[in-house]
């Protein structure tokens, strides 16, 4: 990923209008400018857009809210970038209100020069595929080559285990487990196949055991069923022989039972007519017996005629007697009620009396309280006049009050608003003088700081002037070693010379053949080692001179390292005084503004003392207070009245009352005399029976009728009972009459049934003959019956047996035929079981070879030492080869066997440490060197997906030499990256780069940057 141009709106410190940052300008740049100018915004803006991702706020689930700038509705960035050939472009959009997210993704077509949509139905489904085209998560990203702000040791500080997740994605591990998870899925389900087939072959082994036993089963069904055909044959034959039989006898038992229903017909005839007979017989003697009775019958008939006159006249005498008594009845109950009449009103009268008796009494009560009532009532009137005026007083001074809050309120907000005015102005004196107090010690800051850096000026001029020396020094050092050269190869001339000349046997000179003979040899000789003698005291000489150089050189070197170290503690002295002179400058200018805002305060003060505010409002105040004192309305005195007009509010109930009472006495003692008079009417009336005159009358006449009538109840009773006893009189003397004309007639009937009788009996006996004979036949009949019942049920259990035998031999030949299927199905599924089988060995070897400990294990083993050789030669040039580090990717386990890890160990001259006890300084130095190994191995590996280095601060953990190492360090690696991005706010670092990308905000439009080369 290559960014070639960002667009943001309103993201973080950055606001609207803001012109598209173009990374074409540049391969490596520093990103420079102040704390919380909106640096690392540009980073976060970049990780928005691809992932949807950058810092947030702990606890929020999304960035988005924190990220957009505060006081705008709606934020988005827009990045274009490279990758693999291709241009592509996301843009992000937010909007808080709806708090959505919009986003798009497009892909640069050559051919049309325009953006083809990527994007998919939803954004999900976008970011996945943004995500896909990266080929890397945002952890991976931040964890390689964006270095963020404070996330430096973001890799080293993961577990192992973690790291080894962030190496597999850098790796592209994950297409190899999606491999793995391939092969265990089909592992899986050849394996369940497997343990299916393997379970179905077991139930069918099971069955095919019992195959055996159900040949044997057949074949003696078989053998029974043969024999039980014969026998049901036999049973057969039989049972119709006797059928047979049966028919014939049933034939014969028809015949009997009929002549027997005969036999039974006649008997009854027979006993019949002798019933009939003996009955004619009685009838004859009754009728005999009647006539001999005849006179008597006869005369009790007579007196029965009588008594039923005698009887019919008392009852007439008693119905005349009932009908009076009913007259008397009803003229008693009508006197009764006439009576009963003048009673009811006499009580009603009495009611009436009793009433206006009680009225009278209730009125003495109340008239006794009469002239207290009436003096209260006056009173009440009295009282109610009087609030009526205070009433209308009260609600003059109400309006008048409510005048008075109104303006006060006015007033106290006119007053609010200068002590308000006052407050922050007195707020912000404060500030200022607290900052015009230090005004002497940032002085003294600065004077400070300006010794320093004078210091500093002539350490500098010292360290130039040392080093000229140095030079000058190093340039007489090698004129002397050149002239020491010299001399040497004078001395060795000369020597070589002397030598000549001694080894010489010829008197002639070796050199120039001139003769030397004598004395002039011996002078050659002095002569040439005087000469060594002389260039060998020169040599002496220089090489002292050549030694006094080198200590010289020496000290010039310790004193410049001295210069050296000193200059470096004093370097920051600079940003110091710069910073200390602003400091002061804020300092002067917060006295001068404190100065001229102090008349402000006081004249606020002043107001608020005085009161000079409102004025209108203030006038009109004292006016409402005068009025208000004139109307002399007192509350209390008001509240005592109305207290007491409750009080006396009953009056005006109880003086209705009594004109109430007055009149109601009045009424009652004109209405009693009229009562009582009406009530002596009515007593006498009933004390003479002065009522009902007619029915009194009329009982009277009855009361003559009734003595009149004669009727003699005992008499009635005695003729009623003989008239009982002789009621059967009619009827005897009918049957007498009767008796005479029947007696011959029926002697005649009795001889006629006695022929008759003779005739049925003659019959019988034949009928009995017939019978016998029937019954001999019928003798077997019973026998023969159960013979053939037995041979029925016989017949019908083998039935039954042989069809129970054909059901087993169906089902035996069934089971005996589906075993033999299951023998050739058990055949195919053992074939079957072998191919699973094989597949299962397949895919469980794919799953190791595809798994963390298998092809996984392997590519990160490999990379492991390319990470560790690269971190360490960056390291090394951090560190002067001091540091170094070893990545473990295998651990021994103390148990025996080995643990995947992947352990970072950190060592320098003084041995391994883990990397806690390291210096922030070091550690950064680690941290650095791991993150551009892996940042190295990204753009390398999983199809050289990166290719931008982004750094964001933590450069100031070191000093002024871990500085410029750095430097030489992120210049070194340059070559392998398309684009590198340095962030720092050290002015120190921001000249060390080609391009420089200024980042300033402005307390108005935001954020801008400026592009200077
Ligand atoms: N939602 C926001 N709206 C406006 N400004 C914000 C918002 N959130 C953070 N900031 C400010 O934006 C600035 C971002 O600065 P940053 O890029 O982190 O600074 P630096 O240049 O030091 O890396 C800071 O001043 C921060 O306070
Ligand atoms: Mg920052």
């Amino acid at each position: 990923m290559i960014p070639v141009t960002l667009q943001l709106r309103n993201f973080l410190s950055y606001g609207e209008d803001v012109p598209p940052l173009d990374f074409n300008e540049f391969d490596v740049a520093c990103l420079s400018g102040s704390n919380g100018h909106g640096k690392s915004a540009i980073l976060d803006a970049m990780t928005w857009a691809l992932w949807g991702e950058a810092r947030k706020a702990a606890g929020e689930k999304s960035p988005s809210d924190g990220l957009l700038r505060i006081g705008t509705p709606e934020m988005q960035v827009e990045l274009v970038f490279d990758l693999e050939g291709d241009r592509y472009r996301v843009i992000r959009n937010y909007h808080r209100k709806t708090r959505r997210i919009r986003l798009d993704f497009h892909v640069f077509d050559e051919n049309s020069h325009t953006y083809k949509s990527l994007s998919e139905r939803t954004i999900g489904d976008t970011q996945k595929k943004i995500t896909a085209t990266l080929r890397m998560e945002y952890d991976t990203f931040i964890n390689s080559a964006f270095i963020l702000q404070g996330r430096v040791d973001e890799f080293t500080k993961k577990t192992p285990h973690k790291r080894k997740e962030i190496l597999a994605e850098i790796l592209d591990l994950s297409h190899y487990e999606r491999l793995a998870d391939l092969a265990k899925d089909r592992y899986k389900s050849a394996n369940a196949r497997q343990q299916g087939i393997e379970e179905q072959c077991k139930t069918i082994e099971e069955e095919l055991q019992h195959q055996p036993e159900y040949a044997q089963k057949l074949a003696q069904v078989q053998q029974r069923l043969v024999e039980i055909d014969a026998d049901v044959q036999t049973h057969e034959t039989r049972r119709r022989t006797l059928e047979q039989q049966q028919a014939d006898l049933r034939g014969k038992q028809a015949q009997f039972q009929d002549r027997t229903r005969q036999k039974k017909t006649l008997q009854e005839e027979a006993s019949k007519l002798e019933e009939k007979t003996l009955r004619q017989q009685k009838q004859i003697a009754k009728v005999q017996e009647l006539l001999a009775q005849e006179s008597q019958i006869l005369h009790a008939y007579q007196r029965y005629l009588d008594l039923q006159q005698q009887q019919e006249r008392c009852e007439q005498q008693f119905r005349e007697l009932s009908t009076c008594h009913k007259e008397q009845n009803e003229l008693e109950k009508a006197i009764q009620q006439a009576r009963t009449q003048i009673e009811k009103e006499q009580s009603a009268w009495q009611a009436k009396q009793a009433q206006e008796q009680q009225t009278l009494q209730e009125a003495q009560h109340v008239l006794q309280q009469a002239q207290a009532i009436e003096q209260g009532f006056h009173e009440l009137q009295q009282a109610r006049k009087q609030d009526e005026a205070w009433e209308e007083t009260r609600s003059t001074v109400d309006a008048l009050e409510r005048e008075q809050r109104t303006l006060e309120k006015v007033v106290d907000q006119q007053k609010n608003q200068l002590s308000v005015e006052l407050q922050s102005a007195m707020r912000y004196a404060a500030e200022l003088q607290s900052l015009a107090d230090k005004q002497p010690v940032r002085e003294q800051e600065v004077q400070d700081c300006q010794a320093q850096v004078l210091r500093l000026e002539s350490l500098e001029q010292e360290r130039e002037r040392n080093k000229e020396i140095g030079t000058e020094c190093r340039a007489r050092q090698d004129q002397l070693q050149a002239e020491q050269m010299r001399l040497q190869e004078q001395l060795q001339e000369a020597e070589e010379k002397l030598d000549l000349l001694l080894r010489s046997d010829t008197p002639q000179c070796p050199l120039c053949a001139s003769d030397l003979a004598g004395q002039k040899k011996v002078d050659i000789e002095a002569h040439f080692r005087q000469e060594i003698q002389q260039i060998q005291a020169k040599g002496q000489e220089l090489t002292r001179t050549i030694a006094e150089q080198a200590s010289h050189l020496d000290r010039l070197r310790s004193q410049y390292a001295q210069l050296e170290r000193q200059i470096k503690q004093l370097q920051p002295a600079r940003e110091r005084l710069l910073q200390a002179q602003n400091a002061f400058q804020e300092s002067v200018n917060a006295s001068e503004q404190l100065r001229a805002r102090q008349p402000q305060i006081a004249s606020l003060q002043a107001r608020i003392e005085q009161n000079d505010y409102a004025r209108a409002e203030h006038q009109r105040l004292a006016e409402l207070q005068q009025k208000l004192l004139a109307l002399a309305y007192n509350v209390k005195t008001h509240k005592a009245l109305k207290q007491r007009l409750k009080t006396l509010q009953k009056f005006e109930g109880e003086y209705s009352r009594l004109e109430t009472v007055r009149e109601r006495q009045r009424h009652s003692l004109a209405a009693l005399p009229a009562i009582e008079q009406e009530l002596a009417r009515l007593q006498a009336l009933l004390d003479q029976r002065d009522y009902a005159p007619s029915e009194h009358k009329q009982l009277q006449d009855v009361l003559v009728r009734i003595a009149a009538i004669g009727y003699d109840e005992r008499e009635h009773q005695r003729i009623q009972q003989e008239f009982r006893q002789l009621q059967h009189a009619p009827i005897h003397k009918a049957e007498l009459e009767q008796a005479g004309k029947s007696l011959e007639v029926l002697q005649q009937g009795l001889s006629e049934l006695r022929m008759e009788y003779e005739h049925k009996t003659a019959s019988l006996a034949d009928m009995d003959r017939q019978i016998a004979a029937l019954e001999e036949e019928l003798q077997g009949f019973a026998a023969l019956e159960d013979e053939l019942q037995q041979a029925t049920t016989q017949l019908i259990a083998l039935k039954r047996e042989r069809d129970e035998l054909l059901q087993a031999r169906g089902t035996y030949e069934n089971k005996h035929e589906h075993c033999q299927r299951l023998r050739v199905e058990w055949e195919q599924k053992q074939a079957e079981i072998q191919r699973t089988r094989k597949d299962c060995d397949i895919y469980g070897h794919l799953v190791q070879v595809f798994g963390k400990d298998g092809i996984q294990a392997y590519l990160i083993e490999n990379a492991v030492p390319e990470i560790e050789d690269e971190a360490n030669k960056i390291l090394g040039r951090l560190t002067d080869n001091r540091t170094h580090i070893t990545i473990e990717s295998v651990k021994n386990l103390h148990s025996g066997g080995v643990k995947e890890t992947l352990d970072i160990k950190i060592s320098d001259e003084l041995g391994t440490r883990s990397y806690e006890m390291y210096s922030g300084g070091e550690a950064f130095r680690v941290d650095f060197a791991i993150r551009i190994a892996l940042s190295k191995l990204l753009a390398k590996r999983a199809g050289t997906k990166l290719k931008t280095l982004v750094i964001d601060e933590g450069f100031g953990t070191q000093d002024a030499y871990g500085l410029e190492q750095l430097v030489e360090a992120i210049k070194t690696i340059s070559s392998d990256f398309e684009k590198i991005l340095v962030i720092t706010h050290l002015e120190a670092l921001k000249n060390a780069f080609p391009v420089r990308i200024e980042v300033e905000k402005y307390p108005d439009i935001g954020s801008q940057y400026q592009i200077v080369h």
